[in-house]
């Protein structure tokens, strides 16, 4: 079975709303291989002005973040319906960043992911570990317990509708990317989870993107990978060019 091939972008806190839509604008005007599919997750203030030029367009709209609950008093968050009236279809969950700096727990997370679900939003679910861990040589179980937890109380129908995105912390923002080699056995071990946790075929059809210093330079050999289905793209998505490269880097 083929899976789908995603290019992801996470543009974090980056760029005005000016900035940003000049940014989608060259984006834009890139020829973009229709066989990817194209997600810009971007700061929450441009999603309406982007939303607005991407009618019709085969460009996703994603959200880097929001709250998992319906409305109320949560200063300060953005519940799903609201980033829906605004276009978005995607939404990332577990980022290494909110987990640190934000004390999003698997618990946390796992009601995010419901939440998400529920809503028809599309997870981008992100795990990954820090070099200590790697150090160790305690990666795989350490990643595949951060699925187990969040992953708990899920159906099979549920996790089927899921993106993963695998990123090592060592390899977020630093230069330093995870060898094809390393990114390969990652993706065959949370393969292999997917299959045993849900079905073979389930298994089979999940998504699961590789982030981490991904450049135009080194895209093409880490999507080669055969359980490598894209990528999540921090600094070189805020180039139109060079993520319009590593979008076109499947072959
Ligand atoms: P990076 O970020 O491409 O800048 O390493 C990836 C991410 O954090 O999603």
């Amino acid at each position: 079975m083929s899976r789908k091939k995603i290019a992801a972008a996470n543009w974090k806190m980056n760029t005005t709303v000016e900035e940003g839509v000049a940014l989608y604008d060259a984006l834009n005007s890139q020829t973009l291989d229709q066989g990817t599919d194209v997600v810009i997750c971007v700061p929450a203030t441009h999603l309406y002005a982007i939303a607005q030029k991407n009618e019709g367009k085969s460009i996703h709209l994603g959200a880097q973040n929001f709250y998992p609950a319906e409305k109320g008093a949560f200063t300060g968050e953005l519940s799903p319906a609201m980033l829906q009236s605004v276009g978005v279809s995607h939404v990332i969950i577990g980022h290494s960043e909110r987990r640190q700096y934000f004390s999003e727990s698997n618990t946390f997370l796992a009601e995010k992911l419901k939440m998400a679900l529920s809503k028809n939003l599309t997870p981008i679910f992100c795990c990954g570990e820090a070099l200590e861990i790697r150090k160790a040589g305690d990666q795989e179980a350490f990643v595949l317990n951060q699925l187990t937890e969040s992953f708990a109380d899920f159906s099979d129908e549920d996790l089927s509708q899921i993106v993963i995105a695998y990123e090592p912390i060592w390899a977020i923002g630093t230069g330093e990317t995870a060898s094809p080699v390393q990114a390969q056995e990652m993706h065959l071990a949370i393969r292999n989870f997917l299959k045993k946790r849900c079905s073979e075929a389930i298994g089979e059809k999940i998504p699961i993107l590789y982030g981490g210093s991904v450049k135009p330079a080194n895209a093409k050999e880490i999507f080669g990978q055969p359980d490598v289905d894209g990528g999540l793209v921090g600094g070189a998505s805020l180039d139109a060019e060079s993520f319009a490269q590593i979008v076109n880097s499947f072959s």
